[in-house]
């Protein structure tokens, strides 16, 4: 892969000299889902699929991208001042406003850009299957302008400006989870991050003979497409009626329990089930990640089971395609556990199965989603990875 890159980057920017090469992984979440942005605990994990990037400085004092996904169609690179750089561009290359977003983002914290630079990315990350190519983008960009510019940002920071640069500058309200699991990754390893205060600890994914298998809905997801935010919106209702009887700051501040005693003073039907699936699922993240830790794989594949569930009937983000995905593997013998992962409206899932089960199942459910519907669905068996960073050839 990088080989090709180099020659790639020797015919889009004339030199390959100084190139650097680096890497940021896509994230699979395995538990705790949409309820980042309401103050909860993730269980997730950068994975081995992802973006690389060659790098180096110019001289032009312009930040110059290309990427061999998309661009494919040009024989120039994309090129801009940074003092240009002010808002979202509607552009055919839209993918740019991800790291400009980056750009803006840093510029807004005082990073001084006192160089150009060059950047050719290409990755590996199917598009559109909600495993974080947004995210990896935006944190691979930080970390490159951070490296070759001098900045010094942390794993942490990095983060958090990615996360902003997708707020503020590409308009999409996503919480905080996908960038830290690209970041802050370990191989073998999940994070648990509270996202109200950004305390995190990692588990080692001790699953014996079992394995993580992801399966493309191929779907694709669009969390732009509005219902992402329209959700969210939701949840900040229900935050507001129920804080007019109880002081707390956000709603995975409260348990089941504590929800249900309150439940009256949520005026919106369809946002307390919001609200209901954001704190059970938050408890569901808890107990899941304290199962793994004591070994108990079952518990966390019943508890995964119930996420679905619960994304299904009262979060209302899954499609279809991603039901039947997971109805089939609950059926499937060695199927511990099975998920939508990542934001929904298409996309992946993610199961827990025996490993000696995995070619079965993957014959199995591609036969009969593709009778069910039409459609061919993808697997993927990847690896606990790193997060982003510089990445050696020799890797
Ligand atoms: C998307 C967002 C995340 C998170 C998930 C749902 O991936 O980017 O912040 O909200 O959806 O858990």
């Amino acid at each position: 892969m990088l080989e090709e890159m180099y020659k790639v980057f020797a015919e889009i920017y004339g030199s390959d000299s100084n190139a650097e090469s680096f890497f940021s992984p896509g994230r699979v979440n395995l538990i705790g889902e949409h309820t980042d942005h309401e103050g909860g605990y993730v269980f997730s994990c950068a994975i081995g699929f992802g973006i690389y990037a060659l790098a180096q400085k110019n001289s032009l004092g312009k930040l110059r991208l290309y990427s061999m996904n998309f661009d494919g169609s040009y024989d120039s690179p994309f090129e801009i001042p940074y003092e240009a750089i002010t808002e979202k561009l509607a552009i055919p290359r839209s993918w740019v406003n991800y790291p400009l977003g980056v750009v803006s983002t840093l510029r807004k914290h005082g990073c001084q850009f006192t160089s150009g630079v060059d950047i050719l990315y290409n990755g590996n990350l199917p598009d559109g299957a909600g495993l974080s190519s947004s995210a990896a983008l935006e944190v691979l960009t930080v970390r490159i302008l951070s490296d070759l510019l001098g900045f010094g940002i942390d794993g942490v920071k990095a983060a958090l400006y990615s996360q902003e640069a997708e707020n503020n500058f590409v308009g999409v309200r996503c919480g905080i989870m996908d960038q830290f699991a690209v970041s802050m990754g370990r191989k073998n390893s999940a994070i648990l991050l509270n996202c109200s205060t950004l305390e995190y600890s990692y588990a080692p994914l001790e699953l014996g003979t079992y394995r993580i298998v992801i399966t493309n809905s191929n779907v694709p997801h669009s969390l732009a497409g509005s219902e992402y935010n329209l959700r969210r919106q939701q949840c900040e209702a229900a935050l507001s009626d129920i804080r007019k009887t109880v002081s707390i700051s956000c709603l995975c501040d409260l348990s089941v329990s504590e929800l249900d005693e309150v439940s009256y003073t949520v005026k919106d039907p369809v946002n307390l089930r919001r609200a209901f699936h954001a704190v059970s699922e938050n408890a569901r993240a808890l107990r899941a990640s304290q199962s793994l830790k004591g070994g108990d794989i079952q518990t966390f594949g019943k508890l995964m089971n119930a996420s679905h569930v619960s994304l299904r009937d009262n979060y209302e983000v899954t499609v279809p395609e991603l039901d039947i995905l997971a109805s089939l593997a609950w059926n499937f013998e060695g199927v511990v556990g099975s998920r939508m992962t990542g934001g929904g409206f298409g996309g992946c899932t993610v199961s827990i199965i025996d490993g000696e089960r995995v070619s079965a199942f993957k014959e199995y459910a591609g036969s009969e989603y593709e009778r069910l519907t039409g459609r061919k669905a993808s697997f993927y068996e990847t690896g606990i990875s790193d997060g982003a960073g510089r990445f050696a050839l020799n890797v």
